[in-house]
């Protein structure tokens, strides 16, 4: 029987799952206790700084219900999704669109609009167009594709933080023509701060970083044969463009509005991007995100 210290340990805690039967699952444990355990010898983790690490994680766990997801949003803030997310670029057939963060404003079900329509009920700021193709790799067009948007209104909240949360606004979804065209009316969002009162905002708190995401628009968009793409465009004057909390910005996702003669609106400032999109995989991996309601219960 061999006496353990903190790097023999690592051995034996490897020796005793050797077993699993499922390979994957074998590799991430493997993989999870190898880094935990240099983790903890690196920062030489005391008792006392093991039980704050269970404290917060059990914070973030209370501080999940049907409609709030902490643990996504502590992957978030880590920047975990946006590693996540940029895997499973690399890990497409073919180059598509980037991806960016689903975010926990998705709801299934928008209310599909004729292309042209405005989806701010109540617009109080200037209304822009936002246009383009979706196609393929290829840059040859996905007829019919869907669209799906949702944003903040221009006062940094989305719908589901108003009212009580039922009534629809500020998102839609758009059936693209036969040239893979669409385009929509919409106010220009306001950047906005994640949720800062549980544990996760805590810790942003606690490293002095300002919480803000800059402003964006969310797009999923899906056609037959092709890889769903989950991802947004950002206004490149937002002041945090370059500090999302989130690590959702990458720059070929950054736009502008600007007077466009070839807008199908004349007279509107107008966000110009064409969206391509990978072809289906049978290996694809899902997305990154989650409606909080089907994780809820989703380990029972
Ligand atoms: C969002 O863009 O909606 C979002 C993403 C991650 C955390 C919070 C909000
Ligand atoms: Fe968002």
């Amino acid at each position: 029987m061999q006496d353990l210290d903190e790097f023999t340990v690592t051995d034996a805690a490897l020796a005793q799952m050797a077993n699993t039967s499922d390979p994957r699952l074998k590799e991430i444990m493997d993989a999870a206790v190898r880094h935990l355990h240099a983790f903890a010898r690196e920062v030489n983790l005391t008792p006392a700084e093991w039980l704050t690490g269970i404290q917060f994680m059990t914070a973030v766990g209370q501080a999940c219900t049907p409609v709030r997801q902490e643990f996504i949003l502590l992957a978030d803030v880590l920047g975990l999704s946006a590693v996540v997310n940029a895997l499973h670029d690399r890990k497409a057939r073919e180059l598509g669109s980037q991806s960016s963060l689903l975010g926990p404003f998705y709801r299934e079900a928008a209310p599909e609009l004729p292309n042209g329509a405005l989806i701010a009920a109540n617009p109080t700021a200037p209304v822009i167009t936002l246009y383009g193709r979706v196609t393929d790799n290829a840059g040859q067009p996905l007829p019919h594709a869907l669209v799906e948007v949702w944003q903040t209104s221009e006062h940094g909240l989305y719908d589901l933080q108003q009212g009580n949360g039922e009534a629809m606004d500020l998102r839609a979804s758009f059936r693209c023509d036969a040239a893979g065209n669409y385009h929509f009316r919409t106010v220009r969002p306001l950047g906005y701060s994640i949720p800062m009162d549980g544990p996760v905002g805590n810790m942003v708190k606690l490293q002095h970083r300002h919480g803000f995401r800059p402003s964006h628009i969310h797009f999923l968009i899906s056609a037959d044969g092709h890889r769903e793409l989950v991802t947004a465009l950002y206004f490149g004057d937002d002041e945090n463009i370059g500090s999302d909390t989130v690590f959702g910005v990458s720059g070929s996702l950054v736009v502008g509005a600007k007077v466009d003669s070839g807008s199908p609106i004349p007279g509107l400032p107008a966000v110009h991007y064409d969206f391509r999109l990978a072809k289906a995989d049978p290996n694809d991996t899902g997305r990154v995100g989650a409606d909080p309601t089907k994780l809820m219960h989703a380990a029972e």
